[in-house]
């Protein structure tokens, strides 16, 4: 980092040398960073010189002081002497070439963005270590809550074995809402109107959001690198309130689930749609909320929740970078800048009980049909659910099967997906108990 100026903001409390530092993007987090920067003078050595974003002279705002540097350059921002760039600007491009950029100028950076640490996270964090930079993210995953700080500090301790959680509140909101009974449709609609949901709600409800997270969760949690697209991504499109019905029938509710786990060398890793009991601490995340839960193989089980996303609640957590980066410039690697290795093998295949949700034509010998698929797949039928006063013309009924692994159901279902009582795609969710 470059050093601290000498020069004393007049609004601190104390007369700390400031650190100078430059927002790269004034959106949603950028403004709220700027405000909680203004909110809390108690915070004198930081010191926000300059703001970088496009049309920077239509953004201007009156609460910002008069000394900072609006800019649409970025050159202006890495040739100054900020020690460090906040870049709240998201996507891929250009964001990696500026946080590049950053890190050969000498300076610090501090970021929020999920996909450009997912993917670039571990080619920058060496880069930053090359430069003698910190190159901070906990506000990537988790919004406001100190996940990554808790993960690889709080719990430096123990051996991280598996992580597990609800990453992408847009995605929460709307299963929660199906399970109040909305169709998908009206659950994504809703969660648009309450600025919940992206005109293109693709990259939460298909998954990629939470994939991104925890890409970053596993390298900081345990310890290993893997690539988003190694990673397998499935949708909430298919989810609808029967479901709920027969999960709750089961004692489950319904989640889309991040989950990692680390085994002999081997990570399994998936986010998908997924039954939880009702007793699991992930049933009770309601609307926009995320949690996470990590297991140590000392500690046990930890829980970290909170609100996952929000201008303040991400603030706080790039302030807080911020603040770290500040109280110690030089002490060498923070541990969530540890490099991670990349596991012997990366998998979906986790093996657990597994709900199938069906929609036939009613007719005799169906049930018998599909025990004989999975007897030949040596898949054993745990339970088989079928609500009374459904439509036979289109009976949506389930089957549960005893603990087996993802890949083996699949094989099966791509046998069953053949049969002509068939009216939908089967939809498949593993059951965590
Ligand atoms: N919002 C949340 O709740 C939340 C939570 C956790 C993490 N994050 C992450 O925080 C980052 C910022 O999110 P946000 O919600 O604040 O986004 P946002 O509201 O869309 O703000 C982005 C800001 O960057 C500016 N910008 C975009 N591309 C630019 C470019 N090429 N040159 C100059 N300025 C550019 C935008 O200007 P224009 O207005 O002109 O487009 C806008 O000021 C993202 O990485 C996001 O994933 C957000």
């Amino acid at each position: 980092m470059s050093s601290p100026t000498s020069q004393v903001d007049k609004s601190g409390l104390d007369q700390q040398p400031a650190v100078k530092i430059a927002l790269v993007g004034f959106g949603t987090v950028g403004t709220a960073v700027a405000r909680l920067l203004y909110a809390r003078p108690g915070q004198p050595s930081l010191k926000l010189t300059h703001i970088c974003v496009r049309a920077a002279e239509r953004k201007k705002v009156n609460w910002v002081a008069d000394r900072v540097c609006w800019t649409e350059d970025i050159e202006e921002v890495l040739r100054s002497d900020v020690a460090v760039v906040v870049e709240l600007i998201g996507g891929l491009h250009p964001a990696y070439d500026w946080v590049r950029q950053a890190l050969e100028a000498r300076k610090s950076v501090v970021t929020a963005n999920k996909q450009l640490m997912a993917r670039h996270g571990s080619e920058l964090l060496e880069l930053a270590r090359r430069n003698r930079q910190k190159l901070a993210y906990g506000a990537s995953v988790g919004g406001g809550i100190p996940i990554l700080s808790g993960l690889a500090e709080g719990l430096a301790g123990d051996r991280l074995l598996k992580i597990c959680g609800i990453l992408n509140g847009t995605c929460n909101y709307i299963v929660t809402r199906i399970e109040a009974g909305a169709a998908f449709a009206e659950a994504l609609r809703e969660a648009q109107q309450a600025g919940f949901a992206e005109a293109d709600p693709t990259d939460d409800i298909d998954g990629f959001d939470a994939r991104a997270k925890l890409v970053i969760l596993v390298r900081v949690g345990l310890k290993a690198e893997v690539l988003p697209e190694d990673v397998l991504c499935r949708s909430i499109r298919d989810l609808s309130s029967i479901d709920f019905e027969y999960a709750h029938e089961l004692d489950c509710t319904i989640r889309q689930v991040s989950r990692a786990e680390l085994r002999d060398g081997k990570l399994l890793v998936a986010v998908e749609p997924t039954l939880v009991s009702r007793r699991s601490p992930l049933a009770a995340v309601a609307g926009g909320e995320n949690l996470i839960l990590s297991h140590g193989e000392f500690g046990g089980q930890s829980v970290f929740s909170g609100l996952g996303a929000g201008g303040n609640p991400t603030a706080v957590a790039v302030v807080s970078d911020l603040l770290h980066i500040v109280r110690y410039p030089s002490s060498g690697l923070s541990p969530a800048e540890e490099p991670a290795v990349t596991p012997g093998e990366v998998s979906s295949d986790f093996e657990t009980p597994q709900y199938l949700r069906l929609v036939v034509k009613d007719s005799p010998g169906i049930l018998a049909r599909l025990a004989s698929i999975l007897s030949k797949h040596h898949i054993n039928i745990d339970a088989v659910l079928q609500s009374a006063g459904q439509d036979k013309a289109a009976l949506p009924f389930v089957i549960t099967l005893e603990p087996t692994k993802s890949s083996q159901v699949e094989a099966a279902l791509a046998e069953i997906r053949k049969s002509s009582f068939l009216l939908e795609a089967p939809l498949r969710m593993p059951i965590l108990r």
